[in-house]
């Protein structure tokens, strides 16, 4: 059993065989219509818990129909509404729901509610974000890259924004993936030094570059997110605008990057603020490709959680 909690704590080869094995799934149902079990059906018999402590779209829908095309069930429950919201602890949550269930996906705040979960739980914990990081997105994100461009090995990943937990996990991505990121943002929301460090220790080149024209030059992937996370408090939110307002992702900026650099955003998107419409429906974007892939990759993963 494997917990999928962070992709610098998951295994280089192991991630890349996820990816290998979520191309290969999605080339294997392609055309089909979306209920159409898989051919194979690996979580025949297996129940699955989506536990959500924030709002979601894709991570929510994307595990609850992946699940289903893989032969398991589903559970998907909201966090204040169980007991885990009025003061259980979240180590005796993991036993009891070790008993029902035989995988745990949670998206929660603080990172540390994951951890424990993971330490407690004796089925697979996977992290569907926290304030810290996202992994299950970057491996979509990774998928969808190569799908377009091949290896995303050596090419240069360009962050605009806020140094946020979708841009950390895109900093761990770089060190195991092999490619190199360039961060553009305000001082006071570069990416965490510890993430930064990581990456560089991997051997993956991260430079920090405030002038986002320059930041882009040489981009094969430009890449930007909300500029106030579900975390960040709303009273931050003029504050943020104000310093994130030059990072705005649009044509102009595009321009600079290579002429076949890809557009990527995790979604949900703010238009007209961290980007531009021309740029999200342009013909560099590939964000519903992204949203997309969530399922294929993330059926992957929970496969190599379950070791099935
Ligand atoms: N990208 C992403 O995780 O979207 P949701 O918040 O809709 O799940
Ligand atoms: N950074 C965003 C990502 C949403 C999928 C947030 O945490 O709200």
């Amino acid at each position: 059993m494997n917990h999928f909690l962070d992709i610098h704590k998951t295994d280089a080869t192991e991630l890349r065989n996820i990816i290998d094995q979520a191309a290969a799934m999605k080339a294997a149902r392609a055309g089909q219509p979306k209920g159409t079990p898989d051919a194979e059906q690996p979580l025949k018999g297996r129940m699955v818990a989506l536990i959500f402590e924030k709002p979601s779209t894709r991570t929510r829908i994307s595990f609850d129909v992946g699940v289903r095309q893989m032969g398991g069930e589903t559970m998907v429950l909201s966090g204040k509404d169980m007991q885990l919201g009025h003061g259980e602890t979240i180590a005796d949550t993991a036993r009891v729901m070790s008993r029902y269930v035989d995988l745990i996906m949670i998206r929660t705040f603080d990172e540390s509610v994951l951890t424990e979960m993971s330490e407690y739980a004796d089925v697979p914990v996977i992290n569907g974000l926290t304030d810290r990081t996202h992994p299950c997105q970057i491996m979509a994100d990774i998928l969808t890259y190569e799908e377009h461009r091949g290896p995303i090995r050596g090419k240069k990943v360009v962050w605009t924004g806020d140094g946020n937990n979708v841009c950390a996990s895109f900093l761990h991505a770089a060190g195991q993936f092999g490619f190199d990121l360039t961060f553009t943002g305000p001082a006071q929301l570069d990416p965490e030094d510890e993430f930064v460090g990581l990456a560089r220790k991997a051997g993956s080149t991260i430079t920090i570059e405030r002038d986002p024209v320059k930041a882009v030059e040489g981009a094969d992937l430009v890449v930007a997110d909300t500029w106030v996370s579900m975390h960040d408090s709303q009273s931050s939110k003029e504050r943020r605008h104000n310093m994130l307002r030059p990072y705005q992702v649009n044509d102009a900026l595009m321009a600079h990057a290579k002429p076949d650099a890809l557009f990527m955003h995790c979604l949900p998107a703010h238009r007209e603020e961290e980007v531009t419409s021309a740029v999200m429906d342009g013909p560099q974007s590939v964000i519903f490709d992204e949203a997309e892939n969530r399922l294929h990759a993330q059926k992957a993963v929970m496969r190599w959680c379950l070791g099935v």
